[in-house]
C-alpha cells in the first residue's frame, strides 16, 4: 500500500508567532485524535527551525516550500537544500505553479533543485499541472508529461522513491474551483501510467500522487475516494487548524 498524505502549503502567510501558534494547534489536534494518513505542514523558511522544535513527528512532519538550485555560496537571499534539512524539515515542495509562473522556474532549474534536495536527504513534493488554456485545448496530458520528464526522468528509480507528486491544475488553485473527482482521477491515472512507462509498474504503484487546488473538508472525501488520489496538497484550507484537520479526517472511515 502506498503512503497516503495530507500536506499543507502555507505559502507567504503567517508571522513567526502566528505560525508557531498554528503549528501547535495542528499538532495538538493530531495528538488528541491520531491521523490515519501522514500529515505534513510546509512553512516559510523562517518558521522551520521553531516549528521543528514543537511538533511531534509521530503525527506531524515538516517541510519547506522551496529551496535553491545551487548548493552553497554567494547567492544572497537564497536558502539551500542542506540548510532546509538542517532545520529538521523532511520535505520540500518544488515546482509549485506559483514558483514556475512568478519566479520563472524552468524544468531545468527544477531538475537542479530536485537533485540537490534528494542529495541532502529531503523528500520532494513535486507539483505539476496545466493552466486553464491548456485544459481547454485538451493539452493537459502533454503538459504534465513534459513537466515530469523535464525535471524527474533522469532520476534513478531509487531516487524517485523519495518523490511525491502533486497534481495541481492551475485553474483550481485558490480559485474555489476544484477539479471534479473524475477529472482528478483521470489525470492521476495518466500520471501513474506515465511513471510506469518510465520507472516500471512497481515504482508507479508505490508513488503517492496528491491532488491540490481548492481542496476543503467538504470535497476531500470524494476526491480521496478515487483509487489514484493518495491525498492532498492544501493551500488556503491549511491556514486554519480546524479546516486542515477536517481534510486529514477525510481519510478516516
Ligand atoms: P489552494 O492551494 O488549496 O489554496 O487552492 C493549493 C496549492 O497551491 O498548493
Amino acid at each position: 500500500m502506498r503512503k497516503k498524505i495530507v500536506a499543507g502549503n502555507w505559502k507567504m502567510n503567517m508571522s513567526l508567532q502566528d505560525g508557531i501558534e498554528l503549528a501547535n494547534e495542528v499538532n495538538e489536534s493530531l495528538l488528541n485524535d491520531a491521523p490515519s494518513c501522514e500529515v505534513v505542514i510546509c512553512t516559510p523558511f523562517i518558521h522551520l527551525a521553531s516549528v521543528a522544535g514543537i511538533i511531534d513527528t509521530n503525527v506531524l512532519k515538516l517541510g519547506a516550500e522551496n529551496c535553491a538550485d545551487k548548493a552553497k555560496g554567494a547567492y544572497t537571499g537564497e536558502v539551500s537544500a542542506e540548510m532546509v534539512k538542517s532545520t529538521g524539515a523532511e520535505y520540500v515542495i518544488l515546482g509549485h505553479s506559483e514558483r514556475r509562473a512568478y519566479y520563472a522556474e524552468t524544468p531545468e532549474i527544477l531538475k537542479e533543485k530536485v537533485n540537490l534536495a534528494l542529495a541532502n536527504g529531503l523528500k520532494v513534493i513535486f507539483c505539476i499541472g496545466e493552466v486553464l488554456e491548456e485544459r481547454e485545448s485538451g493539452k493537459q496530458n502533454e503538459v504534465v508529461e513534459a513537466q515530469l520528464s523535464g525535471s524527474l526522468f533522469d532520476l534513478t528509480a531509487e531516487q524517485f522513491a523519495n518523490v511525491v507528486l502533486a497534481y495541481e491544475p492551475v485553474w483550481a488553485i485558490g480559485t474555489g474551483k476544484t477539479a471534479t473527482a473524475e477529472q482528478a482521477e483521470e489525470m492521476h491515472a495518466f500520471i501513474r501510467k506515465t511513471i510506469a512507462e518510465k520507472f516500471g509498474k512497481d515504482v508507479a504503484e508505490a508513488t503517492t500522487i496528491l491532488y491540490g487546488g481548492s481542496c476543503k473538508p467538504s470535497n476531500a472525501k470524494e476526491l480521496f475516494a478515487k483509487p489514484d488520489v493518495d491525498g492532498g496538497l492544501i493551500g488556503g484550507a491549511s491556514l486554519k487548524a480546524e479546516d486542515f484537520k477536517g481534510i486529514v479526517d477525510a481519510w478516516k472511515a
